[in-house]
């Protein structure tokens, strides 16, 4: 059975990717506070740490990572290096390090997100984080040459909206977006940002 590690496993996308992906691959779930490894990704050594542990694997998907969600105003300079840290680099560290361990044709997916192209009042902060990983899967893309990398760019999922209290009727199931993953990990190609329709 090939090997996925799942970052943010516990999460409203995470948690349908991993039962989408539970019968045909064996999933090793990470998030910061539960799961088989307790790993934050912005900490450089315990990501390295946990590959070393892990060793080989067939796919890497981070559905995971933190941005402000704020008006200008409520921005400090901070926020921004938090949210970079975090959502940005976290995944860019699980990408960078776990190369080194993976199979020949491993394929990785990343979470980017629809603010990278469709500002909206509040979402600076992440629309920048989603927009500057898309051009690192774009660029990686083209020297990973025995692997794949990948981005699903969710817009907002129907479960937080609704755990938001919002009208959800605009929302998309998140095992719509899961399918995306799965896809993204199955297709042969890279750098592609996949977006739900
Ligand atoms: N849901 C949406 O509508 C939506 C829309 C656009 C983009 N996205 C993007 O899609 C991804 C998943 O979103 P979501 O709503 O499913 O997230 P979520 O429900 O908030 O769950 C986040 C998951 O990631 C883990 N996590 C967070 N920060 C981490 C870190 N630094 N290191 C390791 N694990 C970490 C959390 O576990 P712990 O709590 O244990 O840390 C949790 O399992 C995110 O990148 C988000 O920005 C989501």
């Amino acid at each position: 059975m090939k090997k996925a590690i799942l970052v943010g496993s516990t999460g409203v996308i995470g948690s349908k990717v991993k039962e989408l992906l539970s019968a045909e691959y064996e999933v090793i779930t990470v998030n910061r506070t539960s799961g088989d490894y307790q790993v934050d990704m912005a900490d450089v050594n315990a990501v390295e740490n946990m590959f070393k542990e892990i060793g080989a694997f067939d796919a890497l998907i981070t559905t995971s990572g933190y941005g402000k969600w704020g008006s200008i105003d409520e921005h400090s300079i901070q926020d921004f290096h938090d949210g970079l840290n975090s959502k940005l680099m976290g995944q860019v560290n699980m990408v960078m390090i776990g190369r080194k361990y993976a199979n020949e044709g491993a394929s990785f997916v990343v979470s980017t997100g629809i603010l990278a192209q469709y500002p909206v009042e509040g979402g600076l902060s992440l629309g920048m984080i989603n927009a500057g990983l898309e051009a690192f899967v774009r660029g990686a893309a083209l020297e990973m040459k025995n692997m794949t990398i990948n981005a699903v760019s969710p817009s907002f999922a129907k479960e937080t909206m609704e755990l938001m209290g919002m009208d959800s009727s605009t929302g998309v199931p998140a095992i719509e977006f899961a399918k995306l993953y799965k896809e993204a990990i199955e297709s042969g190609k890279s750098g592609e940002i996949y977006h739900a329709s």
